[in-house]
């Protein structure tokens, strides 16, 4: 099986789950502290809100989603924004979910879901204003070769947002080993690697931030509030479905709170 196949298999088999907790967004939630009262769907939507804002889009501007997930993100983007998005995945499961969101969200004519590989992308050179990559980086091969990739289908000009997971500590390597297997990462660069990247791509970085603490930090209230939809997601996937997603908490949570970060890096492609 080739990574791709692996990848795309790895997101029919945990998406599905992930959809029905965190409202179609397979990405962190963001709480500003303990007592923040936000629901889980919230604090996912909150991250969503919170990187594609850098992204600074206009009506009719042509985004790719690149590693769109359930299509959650894309569906808010064309009807908060105007914007026409394409959303690459690898998981079959997703195009289908990207695709039935954005009909029930009356974008189905802005939004466009496919199969989409971007360490080789098919579109042409300059063909998109905007590239959005939500956490979807993690699982690529070779950062050099996708970030290459998102500077070629950008126009002069155009905006790259990328948010992700960052090593911010290594003193406790056999933990941060379990993360990076559960979650099939290529890699988990620090935040300067991540910044060092993007430069050597061609872009020019012109905003970062790291909220690892608001992120990654709060995997107790992430525990709570997921807990409360235990039995409603136990009646639609089954006992055996809710245990296997259960036990990768395990590789996922293996960190400490403090050894994992969490970047979003906005970047152009010189005009
Ligand atoms: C953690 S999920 C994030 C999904 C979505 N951005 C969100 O926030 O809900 C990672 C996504 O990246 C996609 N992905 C991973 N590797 C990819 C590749 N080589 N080409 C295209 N998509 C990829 C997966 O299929 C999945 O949709």
């Amino acid at each position: 099986m080739s990574i791709s196949e692996e990848i795309g298999k790895h997101y029919d088999e945990r998406s599905p789950i992930g959809d029905e907790l965190r409202d179609g967004q397979i990405h962190m939630w963001y709480w500003f502290d303990r007592d923040d009262d936000a629901t889980l769907p919230e604090a996912v939507h909150r991250m969503s809100r919170k990187v594609t804002d850098t992204l600074g889009l206009r009506p009719g501007e042509k985004l790719l989603d690149a590693g769109c997930g359930p299509g959650e993100t894309a569906v808010y983007l064309a009807g908060e924004f105007g914007v026409e998005v394409t959303g690459i995945t690898l998981s079959a499961y997703e195009i289908a979910q990207g695709g039935k969101r954005a009909e029930a969200a009356g974008v189905a004519g802005r939004t466009r879901f496919e199969y989409g590989d971007f360490t080789a992308l098919s579109y042409a050179d300059n063909s998109f204003d905007a590239v959005l990559a939500l956490e979807s980086l993690q699982n690529a091969p070779d950062l050099a070769t996708v970030l290459g990739e998102f500077f070629r289908v950008l126009r002069p000009g155009g905006r790259l947002t990328f948010s992700d997971f960052s090593l911010e500590s290594d003193r406790d390597p056999a933990r941060v080993a379990k993360f990076v297997e559960t979650l099939k990462l290529g890699a988990l660069p620090t935040l300067p690697e991540w910044l060092d990247l993007t430069r050597a791509a061609g872009f020019a970085v012109e905003e970062y931030t790291q909220c690892g603490p608001r992120a990654f930090g709060m995997k107790t209230k992430y525990l709570e509030t997921a807990m409360r939809s235990r039995d409603e997601i136990t009646a639609k996937f089954g006992e055996a479905a809710v245990g296997e997603f259960s036990r990768n908490h395990l590789g996922f949570f293996a960190p400490r709170k403090d050894q994992i970060g969490y970047v979003i890096v906005s970047a152009r492609k010189p005009g």
